[in-house]
């Protein structure tokens, strides 16, 4: 009774549309738009695609399915969920491993995320005007390890999302994910009907879409599944958290379907924006993670209402990835508020200021003659690497251990049938692939530590 007492003054989401804005807005990020174009530009276009669907369908899908379910029916934060679900048993370990991953995610993301709010600027001053491409990339080469600018960039944008997070669930991050998701699939509308229309951009739709398999090595398989994690936001308890406020008459599978076809096509939108354009300028689109900051900056130069489409870009680069940060901040305010019994605001200004200094390390990691260089990899990098190859994948096989093999089964129905007529199609689902995920994530796994030489 205490808990049910306790579990109605908690925030959450208010409406379908609103849980959506949200969870989209988490899995819509610098994955979609900044990673997603550059990893299939590297990896021989469409074929590459098909891999990263079926990933997304195997592998992310359950595990997202199963963090909505975790947290919706323990009702808390990342680690206390499991510990109401599996009392005196040490799963929630996970929430630990999630909010660990959290604060390393943070730290590189939101260099990157600051990136976003110069190179606006940058485009709607005209700053590009005249330059050269190499230009361009010294540019881009100068700021990026330069060791004060991207820390003031990162500063605001942190800044900025913690404004969002201000105003908690309901008036915080729902309000503005239904303000922002919106806004950003307008302007990604507008940007790929730019881009499709240039003359020559048939062979970069070619190029999205033709698939090429004999581009497609074993590399290519294992980064369209740790993708597939990164990109839905999972195995680390974003989703989870955002479970937690979801409420008791939502169809947690439909829910599911929603997010992965949303953040699926946001990412595709994303290519068609972007390889029609490249190849319209006669451009390299293999040209790695640069492809954002040093090959686009090229294309909007050279094409009619640059100035506009350019800036429109950054934009939705920057939206994108503060509705994602915001949530994975969400992760650590949940817990510290609740388990700390701290207010959110104090929780929100501890937070930040730890993201702060491990944001700063990385993005000086970044700086010529820096020594947070480690086994020839600077901060940054081991950061993205430990996250998206190590700690996102165990997080992501143990959820789907826990919710194939520990959950109990009644309540495992009980939540599928809110707001469902039928949970046949679901629970077949969710018992072929907790076989299947956990071996294609333990070969992801062992992927990452061979990356990394351990
Ligand atoms: N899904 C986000 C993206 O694609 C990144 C993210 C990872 C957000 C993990 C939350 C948790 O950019």
């Amino acid at each position: 009774m205490s808990q049910e007492l306790s579990s109605t003054k908690r925030d959450g989401f208010s409406s379908r549309f609103g849980i959506i804005a949200a969870a989209a807005g988490s899995a819509v990020g610098l994955g979609n738009i900044w990673k997603f174009p550059y990893i299939v530009g590297e990896n021989g276009g469409s074929a590459f695609i098909l891999v990263y669907l079926i990933a997304i369908l195997l592998v992310g899908m359950p595990v997202l399915l199963a963090e909505f379910i975790i947290g919706r029916r323990g009702q808390s934060n990342a680690v206390r969920s499991f510990k109401k679900i599996a009392p005196k048993t040490p799963w929630f370990g996970i929430g630990w491993m999630g909010i660990v991953a959290a604060f390393m995610i943070l730290g590189f993301y939101t260099v990157i995320a600051g990136y976003t709010i110069h190179y606006f600027i940058l485009t709607v001053t005209n700053g590009f005007a005249g330059m050269t491409s190499d230009q361009i990339a010294n540019t881009y080469q100068a700021f990026s390890t330069s060791s004060v600018a991207p820390i003031v960039y990162t500063i605001i944008f942190i800044l900025l999302s913690l404004a969002i997070l201000f105003g908690g669930v309901k008036e915080g991050i729902e309000k503005y994910s239904k303000i922002l998701m919106p806004g950003l699939v307008g302007i990604i509308i507008l940007l790929v009907i730019r881009a499709v229309t240039l003359p020559g951009a048939s062979e970069g739709i070619e190029f999205l879409l033709k698939p090429n398999f004999s581009e497609l090595s074993m590399s290519a398989v294992l980064d369209a599944l740790g993708h597939s994690f990164f990109s839905l936001s999972v195995g680390m308890g974003t989703m989870l958290t955002y479970g937690s406020y979801i409420n008791k008459k939502e169809n947690l599978a439909v829910t599911t379907a929603s997010i992965a076809v949303a953040d699926t096509v946001i990412a595709l939108l994303a290519g068609l924006a972007i390889f029609p354009a490249v190849f319209a300028f006669g451009i390299d689109p293999t040209a790695g993670p640069g492809l954002v900051f040093i090959t686009l900056p090229n294309v909007f130069l050279q094409m009619p209402g640059g100035t506009i489409f350019g800036a429109l870009f950054f934009f939705l680069l920057f939206i994108a990835a503060l509705t994602s940060v915001v949530s994975i901040f969400e992760v650590i305010i949940a817990y510290v508020t609740e388990e700390l019994k701290f207010s959110r605001r104090k929780a929100m200004g501890l937070t930040a200021i730890t993201v702060v200094f491990i944001s700063s390390l990385c993005a000086l990691s970044n700086t010529p003659d820096s020594s947070l260089i480690f086994a020839g990899k600077s901060l940054f990098d081991w950061m993205d690497v430990l996250t998206a190859n190590v700690l996102l994948p165990i997080g992501g096989l143990l959820i789907i251990i826990f919710l194939g093999f520990i959950f109990k089964r009644d309540q495992l129905e009980d939540e599928l049938k809110q707001g469902s007529k039928s949970i046949k199609t679901t629970m077949a689902y969710i018992t072929i692939t907790k076989y299947i995920a956990p071996v294609a994530i333990a070969i992801v796994f062992l992927y990452g530590l061979g990356i990394i030489n351990f």
